[in-house]
């Protein structure tokens, strides 16, 4: 057989392999699977690639995976799984990154070879050095944003959409000088300087409820980028898997986006929702909020027959999943209908929470969607929020001016009792006063969640 045949089979395998991979992701019980299928796929397209080149050799190839992998392994040991938001968008960042300079490279290597360079290595230069600029510096925005760094503070000033969209047309200006005199890579370093701008512009405004659309928003760009790249180069394996990674990317916003009531041009523009006018955390609560302890709480429990838990960030940060399956088998024990609401984005991550409660070996069947467990509140004794805010905050259904107007919600109000752990009356990540903590019918047991949780249970099993 010869090279290029082998070599083109194997792009097909780990083309199929990529497939397989993303569509066991799709459930929490072939996850695990999936991501091995497509970190095999990886390796054999990175290998037969650098094979393909012949301008390295074996020693190098595997010195490089040696690297590459221990980097990885102890990113993936060190991280903590509150901070994987951080650390996929830092990972956005380098695809892009890596689109800009290979692209830039390949079109330096033509230009000075053939001094005149075909017009679809021009554009495909283009598209991957502007998208994958913008997702470069958007993506070290993104990072700092979740990380908390001062210098990705959100930015706002009046007439930002308007110099946003010059800047985009700079950056499509650029493109345009790079198609012309193709020869001159001034033009492709200044697309490269433009496009950085216009991507620190795009999301330095953007705060609060966004920001999980941004990073699967960038994550499509890199995608994107990557597979320009794969034109630039003639790399079949390239286009693929960047249209693959580009693909679920716009999937994925679009679903984050539905479950945050924006639309994807909101985003993609930094337009903002005004938030002035939303009622402080005095007027929210003053006088109304009724604190309990674990002893009181575990009363609620005697003659419920339906319990219903609803996690948030907060536990992930204590770590409560698995004191929560306990308390669950205890309840369980006792006769009580026990179910998981799982909020599109409840903590930090698409999922976040069901990898949490899947690790504690929560059964899946368990895990109830938002529009499934909506209309099982009102059948619903008590209700758990457990390190939980923005998605159980009412406002998004009754106040237009908020910063999460319009974002469904899991509708633990209609509960008969809302138990509430966190450990103050702080806002969550949307940074706003949540109305449900001062209702008739919610009781804040204020605690680490992973404390309260074991109270709980010593609680109940005392009384
Ligand atoms: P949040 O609204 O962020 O609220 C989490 C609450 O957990 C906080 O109010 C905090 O209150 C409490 N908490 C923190 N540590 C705790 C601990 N050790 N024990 C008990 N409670 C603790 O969380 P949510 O309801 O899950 O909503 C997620 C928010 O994040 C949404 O606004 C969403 O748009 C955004 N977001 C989501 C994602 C994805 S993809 N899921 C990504 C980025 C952002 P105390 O400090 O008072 O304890």
């Amino acid at each position: 057989m010869q090279q290029a045949t082998i070599i083109n089979l194997s792009y097909l395998i780990a083309s199929v392999l990529f497939i397989f991979g993303l569509k066991g992701l799709t459930h929490p019980r072939t996850a695990v699977k999936g991501n091995l299928t497509a970190a095999i796929a990886m390796l054999i397209a990175v290998v037969v690639t650098l094979l393909d080149q012949n301008i390295v050799g074996f020693g190098v190839i595997i010195a490089g995976i040696i690297i590459g992998g221990a980097i990885g392994m102890l990113l993936a040991i060190k991280i903590k799984m509150t901070d994987i938001p951080q650390l996929v968008a830092l990972f956005n960042g380098f695809g892009g990154g890596a689109s800009v300079f290979v692209a830039g490279a390949a079109l330096i290597e033509v230009s000075v070879k053939t001094k005149n360079p075909e017009l679809h290595l021009t554009v495909a230069t283009v598209v991957s050095g502007l998208v994958g600029a913008v997702t470069f510096w958007g993506s070290l925005i993104a990072f700092g944003k979740l990380q908390g760094l001062k210098f990705a503070n959100d930015v706002r000033f009046p007439g930002q959409q308007l110099v946003n969209s010059l800047c985009a047309l700079s950056a499509i200006g650029a493109g345009i000088l790079v198609v012309l005199n193709p020869t001159s890579i001034i033009f492709y370093w200044l697309l490269v300087i433009v496009a950085s701008v216009l991507g620190v512009l795009t999301v330095i405004p953007i705060g609060g409820a966004d920001m999980p659309v941004v990073i699967a928003l960038l994550n499509s760009y890199s995608g994107l980028a990557a597979a320009a790249t794969g034109f630039v180069l003639g790399n079949n394996i390239l286009i693929i898997a960047g249209s693959l990674v580009g693909a679920s990317g716009m999937i994925l916003s679009s679903i984050m986006c539905k479950a945050m009531n924006r639309s994807l041009g909101n985003v993609l523009f930094g337009v903002l929702e005004p938030t002035a006018d939303t009622a402080s955390a005095d007027e929210v609560y003053a006088g109304k909020v009724k604190s309990t302890s674990a002893d009181e709480a575990a009363m609620l429990f005697d003659d419920a027959r339906r319990v219903v838990f609803v996690p948030g960030y907060g536990m992930a940060v204590a770590q409560a999943q698995h004191a929560v399956r306990d308390l669950a088998t205890l309840l369980e024990s006792k006769d009580v209908e026990v179910d998981f609401a799982i909020h599109p984005v409840a903590g930090r991550m698409p999922g976040h929470m069901n990898v949490l409660l899947a690790e504690a070996d929560i059964s899946y069947d368990k895990l109830k969607e938002m529009d499934d467990v909506n209309p099982t509140f009102q059948q619903t004794d008590v209700a758990i929020v457990l390190g939980a805010n923005d998605v159980v905050n009412p406002v998004a259904r009754t106040d237009p001016k908020s910063a999460i107007a319009g974002m469904p919600i899991l509708d633990v109000d209609k509960s008969r009792t809302v138990i509430v752990i966190k450990r103050s009356l702080s806002p969550g990540f949307a940074g706003i006063p949540n109305p449900l903590f001062a209702m008739d019918n919610t009781l804040m047991l204020f605690g680490d969640a992973k404390k309260a949780i074991l109270d709980l249970i010593t609680a109940i099993k005392e009384s």
